[in-house]
């Protein structure tokens, strides 16, 4: 399986979770890692060469701060432009047709938070849905998302715990079993 991470952190040197998350997921074989922001630092995405990648791999992994409850800006931009029509949707547009697509994803909340009672209200995977119906509309197979919570001022031994977690959960094979459209 081959497995395409699209990181999108606007600043990743400054980062603690999703730079480590980085480095660990690159080390494993058949994992091909895309710095959104340092590749395209102009915001000028090349449609064409992101397409490619994306038919080149199996599982297409979505990996960023969560930000005002939604991703950072430069990915929402890369789901506009290269989820076009003809291409992701319509007609003639299946190729997104059975990739799998994961988002992981850290907060500065607790996920404790996440919850009815919790400061935030929702679950994150409440608030993941709507790259849950983006990916269901396009034929994906979305995959549970992974979330690690309390990233404000993080050990490092908290961080390297979720980079364990977080690999273990990106090179899942049994997910699956799941099979078309999961519901979390
Ligand atoms: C613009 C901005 C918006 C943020 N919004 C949220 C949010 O909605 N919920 C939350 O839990 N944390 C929020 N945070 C905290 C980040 O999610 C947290 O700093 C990040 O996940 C830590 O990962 P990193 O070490 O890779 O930067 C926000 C941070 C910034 C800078």
């Amino acid at each position: 399986m081959k497995i395409l991470v699209i990181v999108a952190h606007p600043n990743l040197s400054a980062s603690q979770a999703n730079k480590r998350w980085t480095e660990v997921i690159e080390k494993e074989n058949g994992v091909t890692v895309h710095r959104l922001y340092e590749i395209y630092p102009d915001w000028n995405i090349d449609v064409k060469r992101e397409q490619q990648l994306v038919e080149d791999h199996d599982r297409i992994i979505l990996q960023f701060p969560f930000y005002w409850c939604s991703c950072p800006p430069l990915l929402k931009k890369w789901l506009d432009d290269v989820l076009a029509y003809g291409w992701a949707y319509g007609s003639k547009g299946k190729k997104m047709h059975g990739k799998e697509l994961m988002i992981a994803t850290s907060t500065g909340e607790p996920l404790t938070e996440y919850r009815p009672e919790g400061e935030m209200k929702y679950t994150i995977n409440e608030l993941l849905r709507p790259f849950e119906i983006t990916m269901n509309y396009v034929g994906a197979v979305f995959l549970p998302p992974f979330a690690f919570g309390g990233i404000h001022a993080p050990s490092d031994e908290t961080i390297e715990h979720s980079a364990q977690l977080y690999v273990e959960h990106a090179l899942n094979k049994n997910f699956l079993s799941l099979k078309k459209q999961v519901r979390v």
